[in-house]
């Protein structure tokens, strides 16, 4: 049996989950997938319901799935910056911590029918195709960090370590993930300024020599991210830490027309994963049928591609997407004139009329 662990979270994750649940529960019932999967609770509504962002229970019940699906966390109802008050975010920390999630991926895909969505001119946008191989337990996310009170003033510190084992396995799979694409790596770090990016570059060039059919470069992030925006299409697979790849996968985001789009895959040696979309909780825009489901179901996707090695549905999902975004149905955050407006749960149901009639 395959189990889920399905976390809605906070905000908009309860909708747009829901819609992947829905694709799922089809799947699961035409294809005979033997998958079970439960629900239970993470980020602000675990600080609500059992006074912590993610219970040792829930963690657990993660332990002994085969993937985990997770929508959202997060709102201004817990957001404090009291350093003592509980965080929703601190329950995605814990889950990639504990679950040893330390590689993200966030595939970047331009949609032809979406070209008008992206704020970019079109000429640049043609044949994009980036994937984002984010390190994910390491770095200034996990290091040291402290606020210390002393003669009056106060300051604060947050640590950005790497060990060279953590950066090793992390380049493998950036190298072997560009195997099968367009064989170009460029790694990205500031190591004009920071001894970790110095001894990250230095690792990433002694895995390279096993790599040698891969086309390895360099980039400082203050101008990765300005050639994301001036030709994106320079770039195949972008190999970083964890908090140049949170910065720049949003900005990468918006390459493709909407944060709505990108669906996340982070993963670790053997086939487990945890399925996300790249964006927040989205409090401002819950409740209205105004959430893009499309980043959670393609994360669904690359769940049943990573953790189950059914290519097969993966692309079945994938091309169900990109039927409904033919036919022109668009949620508000990549609606333009002339395209037709649909809601969280119509644009759910379109995907899953397309996926039916991919599957007859
Ligand atoms: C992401 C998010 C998270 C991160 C937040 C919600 C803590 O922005 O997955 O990119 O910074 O990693
Ligand atoms: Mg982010």
């Amino acid at each position: 049996m395959n189990k889920i662990m399905v976390l809605p979270g906070d905000g908009i994750g309860t909708e747009i989950i829901a819609e992947s649940v829905k694709i799922l529960k089809y799947l699961n019932e035409s294809f005979n997938l033997d998958i079970e999967y439960g629900y239970d609770y993470v980020g602000g509504i675990s600080i609500d319901k059992n006074g912590t962002p993610l219970t040792g229970e829930t963690l657990d019940k993660c332990k002994n799935s085969k993937a985990v699906l997770l929508g959202a966390v997060g709102g201004p109802k817990w957001d404090s910056t009291d350093p003592d008050s509980p965080r929703p975010e601190e329950a995605l920390m814990g889950l990639r911590k504990e679950l040893g999630l330390f590689a993200n991926l966030r595939p970047v895909k331009i949609y032809k029918p979406l070209v008008s969505a992206s704020t970019l001119k079109k000429d640049v946008l043609e044949d994009v195709d980036v994937l984002v191989v984010r390190e994910l337990t390491g770095g200034i996310y996990f290091g040291e960090r402290k606020r210390i009170k002393e003669g009056g003033s106060t300051s604060a510190y947050d640590t950005m370590a790497y060990s060279d084992y953590e950066i090793k396995r992390i380049a493998e799979l950036a190298f072997q993930t560009a195997r099968s694409r367009n064989k170009k790596v460029t790694s990205v770090d500031k190591a004009n300024i920071l001894e970790n990016s110095r001894l990250w570059r230095e690792i990433v060039c002694s895995v390279h020599k096993k790599y040698r059919d891969i086309e390895l470069n360099h980039m400082y992030v203050d101008n990765a991210a300005m050639q994301l925006i001036r030709n994106p299409g320079q770039f195949d697979t972008i190999l970083t830490s964890n908090i140049f790849g949170d910065i720049l996968s949003d900005e990468a985001a918006m390459i493709s027309g909407s944060i709505g789009l990108l669906p996340s895959a982070s993963l670790r040696e053997d086939k487990f994963g945890m399925y996300e979309p790249i964006h927040g909780s989205a409090p401002d825009i819950q409740g209205q049928g105004k959430a893009n489901p499309i980043a959670t179901l393609l994360s669904l996707a690359m769940m049943f591609r990573y953790s189950f090695g059914m290519e097969n549905i993966a692309s079945k999902i994938e091309c169900s997407v990109g039927k409904v975004l033919d036919n022109g149905n668009r949620t508000a955050d990549i609606y333009t004139d002339g395209t037709k407006l649909v809601n969280t749960g119509e644009m759910g149901d379109l995907v899953l009329a397309e996926l039916k009639k991919l599957s007859d």
